[in-house]
């Protein structure tokens, strides 16, 4: 804190007055100083390694002063403004923890408004905070900021996980004004970085591409990552990113904060490096077509945005963010999952009973847990034979399935495996009775003709008949079928020409379809709390944690080339646990069986090719690969994962999972270059093993009638391991490798 005194003048020929007035200048100082940082509300939120340091003063403005590692001495922490000698900054806004437009702010807002009486102008300042311990070691720091002028307020949420290093950050806002406010802007956090330079790595893609990185220099202005698709809102760009502090950070150095919007609607991410060189981050909904108006008394609360600082690197980071979904997120995280066998790319559309009990039979025999059914089974009017018509229709199509599904679930229990089913409950096809019956339970333009992805449309979710319609169809399939074990939930159009015929404000609609969609989930998870679903969205389209809450795992992408697939899980590794990543095994890609299951091995294992078409020696080898899977798989879903050699740099890709124990873990090596003679020239180093311990390896998921590639009598420790490390020997004719290390 600067306080200024001015000093009356004085001569140099009075001495005696020179040193009154010094004298008393210093008590003044020293008094205004006293009163300015009694004023001061230093508001420290700690985890293990981190502290995000708030501060309010004289003003009551409330400000981040600091984000990055723990300092040993609190009282610290309200030194460090004043090591930064930077430009002044005339809003006093700039490190604001929710910035406030229209009043002294010049930058972008977390949040805008317009006041009942049309007024555009917001300020907001501290009233009070509170700490609450919600678990063993969660917390919750709320912080109520208000507008001295306007019945204006807003609540900052701050959740933080302290084993993980892990913070979700949400807003409530609300006011008494006399008549509707309208929120023109309303992040869920706003955050306030210092450093020399800034390094965004970002995503792109499209279908069959998701997860496409690129990393750059974060320049002054605003960088936004956003999405206005509506529903399967990552189509194009996932809300997923992550910011390196003065250099890019690598697998094991560098500071790097990693970030990601829980909502799995339109998201709106600014980046915005500001004239004194610092990162403001803000972050949520996209508030793109969607100014909402809020009413007196009603609280508008923001999703939560996630994010994990590491000191050490994107590996640690990852790992942090995977232990947190997998105690406090994804639905079941700590649970098991099930191996499957999915018809989709076998028959695509076309099946009957008879082929279905063929592949019923065909799931016992390669020994996986379940048969998922997959689109096409549904529709009578205008029967699900292709993507053009039937979806919305969902009583079993009585050509292909004349004994219903139920017949179905008893057939798979003849055959001691499980059954699954696929639903798109969300979507109508303008060729169904559904369209013919409720053309007002779609989301279309009155006046402007049908524009259609996938030839279908979206429902209108913020109806509540509509998310009655949507609830009935899981719950009818549930009641009629108690056996019924696992749903995969698939979600292939955006929105286009958005309009609800059931919603006054247009304005609400992309929100209000969002919270319509959880609510019809909170209600599936209130009655069917466990049975495993698959978030699909014609891929990856819809990957957040928000829908994680609901879903036991994720489809990352309809590519299922075990090369694209090797880059795309490696990327999705950063943000969620394996575990989550459902891997499936099928034709896409010209490499062998072998390598596609290695790489499918990589998560959450399934298959979905024709077993009947298979040689006997590839049956036999998926036969063997699921039992082998079956025992390794508490490690994959379960342990820490490191990964060691990065497809983007190397001609090897090398990926570890290893147990809490350290005592057993899983080494993934695959080429990933065919060029003449690429392999694994080096030692691969391996991470987060026990120095101290003695470990041996060894070649599993062999082919049948090959043999291990590598020495297994040697023994090593894991000083040895992680310095030296351990050649997989992997080249052209031994494309995977997969090995299980063993403590001894
Ligand atoms: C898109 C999904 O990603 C596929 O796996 C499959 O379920 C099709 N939809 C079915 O229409």
């Amino acid at each position: 804190m600067k306080v200024q005194i001015h000093l009356p003048f004085f001569s140099a020929c009075n001495l005696k007055s020179v040193r009154f007035w010094f004298f008393a200048a210093v008590l003044l100082q020293n008094a205004v100083a006293h009163e300015a940082s009694a004023q001061l509300v230093t508001i420290p939120v700690e985890t293990q390694h981190n502290a995000l340091i708030l501060q309010a003063g004289a003003k009551k403005d409330l400000k981040i002063i600091y984000f990055g590692k723990k300092l040993a001495n609190q009282k610290e922490y309200e030194l460090i403004p004043s090591g930064s000698k930077q430009i002044e900054d005339g809003t006093e806004l700039l490190n604001s923890a929710y910035t406030p437009a229209g009043s002294r702010n010049l930058f972008e807002p977390a949040i805008s408004v317009t006041h009942a009486d049309g007024n555009n102008s917001l300020d907001l300042r501290y009233v009070k905070h509170d700490f609450q311990s919600i678990s063993d070691g969660v917390s919750l720091l709320t912080i109520l900021l208000k507008d001295p002028v306007y019945n204006f307020e807003v609540t900052l949420f701050y959740k933080s996980y302290f084993k993980e290093d892990v913070m979700e950050q949400w807003a409530v806002i609300r006011h008494q004004e006399k008549g509707d406010v309208v929120l023109q802007k309303y992040a869920s956090a706003n955050l306030h970085l210092k450093a020399g330079s800034y390094w965004l790595k970002q995503y792109h893609g499209d279908w069959a591409k998701e997860m496409q990185p690129e990393e750059t220099k974060i320049t002054h202005g605003i960088k936004t990552l956003d999405s206005k698709l509506g529903t399967r809102a990552n189509l194009f760009q996932p809300s997923v990113f992550m910011v390196s502090l003065d250099k890019p950070a690598t697998e094991d150095e560098g500071t790097i904060l990693y970030g990601a919007v829980e909502w799995s609607g339109n998201f709106r991410v600014d980046l915005e490096v500001d004239q004194q060189d610092n990162l403001r981050i803000l972050a949520g909904m996209n508030n793109y077509a969607s100014a909402y108006t809020l009413k007196a008394n009603q609280d508008f609360v923001t999703p939560a945005f996630l994010y994990t600082l590491s000191s050490q690197g994107k590996g640690l980071a990852s790992r942090n963010l995977q232990q947190w979904a997998r105690n406090y997120k994804l639905l079941d995280g700590k649970g098991t999952r099930l191996t499957l066998l999915n018809n989709w790319e076998a028959t695509y559309f076309d099946f009957n009973e008879d082929k279905l009990a063929g592949l019923l039979k065909d799931t016992r025999k390669l020994g996986v847990d379940l048969f998922l059914l997959d689109d096409g089974w549904f529709a009578n009017k205008y029967p699900r034979n292709d993507d053009h018509a039937g979806l919305g229709d969902w009583q079993e199509n009585k050509q292909k399935l004349p004994n219903g599904i139920s017949s179905l679930v008893k057939e798979a229990q003849g055959n001691r495996v499980k059954f699954g089913i696929w639903l798109e409950p969300e979507m109508v096809n303008p060729k169904s009775e559904l369209y013919e019956k409720h053309p007002d339970w779609i989301l279309k333009q009155p006046q402007r003709a049908e524009h259609y992805f996938r030839n279908q449309l979206v429902l209108d979710l913020s109806n509540p008949k509509v998310q009655d319609f949507v609830y009935q169809i899981v719950d009818g399939l549930f009641t009629k079928n108690p056996d019924l074990a696992y749903i995969k939930w698939d979600c292939n159009a955006v929105v286009y020409n958005i309009y609800s015929a059931h919603l006054k404000n247009q304005n609400h609609s992309y929100i209000e379809y969002v919270r319509g969609l959880y609510k019809v989930l909170e209600k599936i998870r209130a009655k069917y709390p466990l049975v495993p679903m698959m978030l699909c969205s014609g891929g990856g389209g819809r990957v957040d944690y928000a829908a994680l809450k609901y879903f036991t795992e994720f489809w990352p992408s309809d590519n299922t080339d075990p090369i694209e697939r090797i880059f795309m899980q490696w990327e999705y590794s950063y943000f969620y646990p394996a575990i989550s990543s459902a891997n499936h095994v099928t034709d896409w890609g010209k490499q062998p069986i072998k390598f596609r299951t290695d790489v499918a091995m990589m998560g959450k294992l399934g298959f979905d090719i024709v077993v009947s078409k298979l040689s006997a020696t590839d049956l036999e080898f998926c036969q063997q690969a699921i039992k082998t899977y079956n025992e390794v798989k508490p490690i994959i879903w379960q342990g820490s994962q490191y990964r060691l050699s990065d497809p983007r740099e190397n001609s090897v890709a090398s990926m570890f999972y290893i147990n809490p124990e350290q005592s057993a873990g899983i080494i993934f090596n695959y080429l990933v270059n065919n060029r003449y003679d690429e392999g694994s020239k080096l030692p691969i180093r391996l991470k987060g093993l026990d120095a101290a311990k003695k470990y041996r390896l060894k070649e599993i998921n062999l082919y049948p009638g090959t043999n291990p590639g590598i020495d297994e009598g040697k023994t090593y420790s894991g000083d040895y391991l992680m310095k030296i490390g351990f050649n997989p020997v992997v080249n052209a004719s031994r494309a995977s490798v997969v090995l299980k290390l063993e403590a001894l």
